[in-house]
């Protein structure tokens, strides 16, 4: 399998209870690489143009002004099979149906505040990793 790249964001419900430290070793136990990372605070906009492919779902609204309520750390994760992998680490959407030992399982509060975010596809991912990092931030 191919080495891949993979936009991560630890989100706010996770960075508000110190989380970045145990999601991050989940990461690493894994064999996912932290190739960049930064902690930013998102304006509404920017949450809503991250998420524009939601924008006609109902829970649209909610999720911005969710991602906008406090710090998230934006990151890159490298390694193989990334894009998979990570959303294997992660768990389900729903905490309720994420599998014991994943991210979601462990810390998320509800679908809403799942504590990470993962790309789903290596467009996606492309996209994803251009809108937060310019590529000379981006070291696997
Ligand atoms: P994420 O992987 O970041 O992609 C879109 C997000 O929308 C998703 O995680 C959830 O946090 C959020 N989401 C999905 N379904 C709902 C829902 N029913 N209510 C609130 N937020 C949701």
């Amino acid at each position: 399998m191919a080495t891949e790249r993979t936009l991560s964001i630890i989100k706010p419900d996770a960075t508000a209870r110190n989380l970045t430290g145990k999601i991050n070793a989940k990461f690493e136990e894994a064999g996912l690489r932290i190739a960049a990372q930064k902690r930013i605070h998102l304006t509404k906009a920017q949450a809503g143009e991250f998420y524009k492919v939601h924008a006609e779902r109902p829970f649209y609204d909610e999720l911005c002004t969710f991602m906008a309520s406090g710090p998230v750390v934006v990151q890159v994760l490298e390694g193989e099979g990334a894009i998979a992998k990570n959303r294997d680490v992660m768990g389900a959407t729903n905490p309720a149906d994420a599998a014991p030992g994943t991210i979601r399982a462990e810390f998320a509060e509800s679908v809403g505040e799942n504590s990470v975010h993962g790309s789903d596809a290596p467009e996606t991912a492309a996209e994803e990793i251009a809108y937060f990092f310019a590529g000379i931030e981006v070291v696997g």
